[in-house]
């Protein structure tokens, strides 16, 4: 049996990845604003420290996965906490505790991305660009400069960041190499008290009417689910993926977007990455 970390494990998808964690023998240690084993705020720095180090103790700085659902929607007014809990509550603590994921030899860490990564229209890229450079402010104020979309845009540039920094991060030798299965888990519209609060905003039409060809939204319990699959030895061959389930949304809109073969323009840098890889092993 192992030892997990959960952030967010005190509401709708941390905490059905927590339960189901724990019921199938694991020893769990939940992360959350007000209750769990860890009681901090991932939107500072001193909150993100005392995860970090609380949990490490806790766990005597060895981590057989950890779960980062921790994390908020696309509230207006809140475009700061999104950025801080949405990205640096995933990067910081994924920093500071790969020594302990490295420590197990084989061990999974499932990041909660979101679909809107593909499916929010023009996200500016130069929003992205700053939370992956860790500049969240300058990020937030471009994004408060667009009229009614500055907190959808956050939320989208937020996940689009993590899921960029997973991606990269995955393959290296510190984390592939260590034996660290970094993967992205991506759900669409899931009926937990985030969507529920999104339902009841000004913005609640357009989330009932986002299409969904499978229909209606999905369980937290079966996200768990997959966050059980993604931690276990299926997931063994598993780096940099991004796992999405949601109803088709994604594949409704972008069909034909991915997977596309690498563009002629492309080729001088695949042919580098090739040989840089191989020259690792030499
Ligand atoms: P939820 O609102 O039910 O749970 C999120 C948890 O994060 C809560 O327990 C909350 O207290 C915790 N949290 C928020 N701010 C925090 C902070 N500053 N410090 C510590 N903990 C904090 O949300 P849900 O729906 O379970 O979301 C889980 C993840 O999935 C989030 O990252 C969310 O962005 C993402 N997601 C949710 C979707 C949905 O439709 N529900 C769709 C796509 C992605």
């Amino acid at each position: 049996m192992g030892i997990y970390a959960v952030t967010g494990a005190a509401s709708g998808m941390g905490k059905a990845s927590a339960d189901r964690l724990r019921e199938a023998g694991h020893t769990v240690i939940g992360i959350d604003l007000t209750e769990g084993d860890v009681v901090a705020d991932l939107s500072t720095p001193d909150g993100r420290s005392t995860a970090i180090r609380t949990t490490l103790r806790l766990a005597e700085n060895r981590l057989d996965g950890v779960v980062l659902a921790a994390g908020l929607g696309p509230v207006p007014g809140k475009e700061t906490t999104i950025a801080h809990v949405n990205v640096r509550g995933v990067v910081d603590l994924l920093e500071a505790w790969r020594p302990a994921l490295a420590a197990t030899g084989n061990s999974k860490v499932v990041v909660f991305g979101s679909n809107s990564v593909s499916t929010v229209p023009v996200v500016p890229k130069p929003i992205v660009k700053a939370f992956l450079a860790g500049e969240l402010d300058k990020g937030v104020r471009w994004a408060r400069r667009i009229p009614m979309a500055g907190a959808i845009f956050t939320y989208a540039a937020s996940k689009i960041a993590v899921t960029h920094w997973v991606r990269r991060t995955a393959v290296t030798t510190e984390w592939a190499g260590a034996g660290i299965r970094l993967n992205v888990l991506a759900p669409g519209a899931i009926a937990t008290p985030l969507l529920d609060a999104q339902l009841d905003s000004a913005d609640g039409d357009r989330v009932r009417n986002f299409p969904v060809p499978l229909g209606g939204f999905g369980e937290p319990g079966r996200i768990a689910e997959w966050v059980e699959f993604m931690l276990s030895p299926a997931a063994d061959f598993l780096s940099g993926s991004v796992v999405v389930v949601d109803g088709g949304t994604e594949a409704f809109f972008r069909a034909t977007d991915w997977p596309r073969p690498v563009p002629l323009r492309k080729l001088p840098a695949y042919g580098w990455a090739m040989w840089r890889f191989n020259a690792r092993k030499r």
